[in-house]
């Protein structure tokens, strides 16, 4: 069924702000989405850059179940902070339900003395279509703004994505400049990059009532730079690894704009701070590697990679993919039959994002999307083969 995107663009006449929003340094904080791969790098970064109290919005039976879920995902990403468990308080809740399923007296209070939100949350997955996605990144993000606005006004920090470009407005787009979206939605083709084109035109909505609201727009989020610890989840990272492990490549070329987590997170929680940045969006995006020099990269490490037609390519991919389960999420791809190839001509790659709005605020604070070059790619590597999801025997030594 046919969805018209613009009609899904909707906000409760009733949310409007009561009082006018005033700057200030936030003294607590709300963030949702603290369970996830940018959430877990986000708290840590609000712990070490601010001196908020930070509310989790998490899905969890009780408080100390919710705590777990949250320690258990730092144990993953390998993050630890002194001050953890003086300035966190799990909050249960759920991004699909009404007053995001906060118990009623603790959302009328939280509701007075929040400063700011930061709202990472999202359904991150690419094979459900938009109906499936809807509950939690359009209705969340419609309930995220209903708190924002409710009693005392609240700064909102919105994590999009750029891939809200994929559309035919902006087909061509040598430079894709940091303004609000602009054109229709015809051309995004994934329920996933649809949800988060809606939500983004929600904020705007929203912006229009007075309600402050600051849109981060990161690439594909990629590995930490220091220990090059991954997403398992992460479709570029499985990308490569089939890659390696079948030997075969689609013989195309694209544009990878990729944004280290670590960085993602220092860079929002430093923007964040300024009064500048209040309604401004940001591309947290590097200078893009090619998908050619990625697998010239690859061939430097001994791996012999031959390039196919992408056809031949997504059948090896397909057979991979029964062998091994690790390659599941990659699945979609092969689904997407009569529009396999499609992706790699989508805005997202060949489009080059102007980040001049981000590197204009953070140079004060030395810090710029790395590159991704021969010396993080090593980093991603030698992790790669810590975890053993390279076999050794792929590797020619050269
Ligand atoms: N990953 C990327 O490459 C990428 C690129 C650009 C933008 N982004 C954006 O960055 C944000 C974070 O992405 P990520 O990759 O870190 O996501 P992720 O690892 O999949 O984490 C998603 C988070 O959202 C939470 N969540 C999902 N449904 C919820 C619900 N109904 N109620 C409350 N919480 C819910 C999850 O909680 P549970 O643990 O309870 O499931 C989890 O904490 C998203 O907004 C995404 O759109 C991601």
């Amino acid at each position: 069924m046919m969805i018209n995107l613009n009609e899904e663009i909707t906000l409760d006449d009733h949310i409007k702000l009561e009082n006018e929003y005033l700057f200030s340094t936030p003294q607590k904080v709300l963030l949702t989405g603290a369970t996830g791969f940018l959430g877990a790098y986000m708290l840590y970064d609000l712990l070490n850059y601010t001196t908020s109290h930070i509310y989790c919005l998490l899905r969890a039976d009780s408080e100390s179940l919710a705590l777990q879920r949250l320690f258990d995902n730092w144990n993953a990403y390998m993050l630890d902070h002194e001050e953890k468990e003086k300035r966190i308080t799990p909050v249960l809740g759920d991004l699909s339900k009404s007053n995001l399923g906060i118990e009623k007296v603790l959302y009328e209070q939280l509701s007075k003395e929040i400063d700011s939100i930061y709202h990472l949350a999202a359904s991150v997955s690419f094979a459900p279509d938009y109906q499936k996605l809807k509950a939690i990144n359009v209705v969340g993000i419609q309930e995220i703004i209903k708190l924002a606005a409710l009693n005392k006004p609240k700064l909102l920090h919105f994590v999009s994505t750029y891939a809200v470009f994929n559309t035919k407005f902006y087909n061509g787009s040598e430079i894709i400049f940091e303004k609000d979206l602009e054109g229709s939605s015809e051309g995004i083709k994934k329920g996933y990059g649809q949800s988060k084109w809606v939500a983004e035109n929600i904020c705007y909505l929203a912006r229009r009532r007075g309600i402050p609201i600051t849109i981060y727009r990161p690439g594909i989020i990629s590995a930490d730079q220091r220990k090059g610890i991954y997403n398992p989840s992460c479709i570029m990272n499985l990308m490569i690894l089939s890659v390696i492990t079948m030997g075969y490549a689609q013989a195309i070329d694209f544009k990878l704009h990729f944004t280290p987590v670590d960085y993602c997170s220092r860079a929002i929680a430093l923007l964040a701070q300024k009064q500048s940045s209040v309604n401004k969006n940001f591309h947290l995006v590097n200078t893009p590697i090619s998908w050619q020099q990625l697998l010239h990269w690859l061939a430097k490490k001994g791996h012999s990679i031959k390039q196919i037609e992408p056809n031949e390519w997504y059948q090896r991919l397909y057979e991979l993919i029964k062998k091994n389960s690790m390659f599941y999420p990659l699945y979609f791809l092969v689904a997407m039959k009569n529009d396999q190839n499609s992706w790699s001509k989508a805005n997202v790659v060949t489009s080059s994002f102007d980040d001049g709005n981000v590197k204009m605020r953070l140079k004060e604070f030395e810090l710029s999307c790395p590159a991704l070059d021969d010396a993080l790619l090593d980093t991603y590597y030698a992790y790669w083969l810590k975890k053993k999801v390279i076999e050794p025997s792929l590797i020619k030594r050269i």
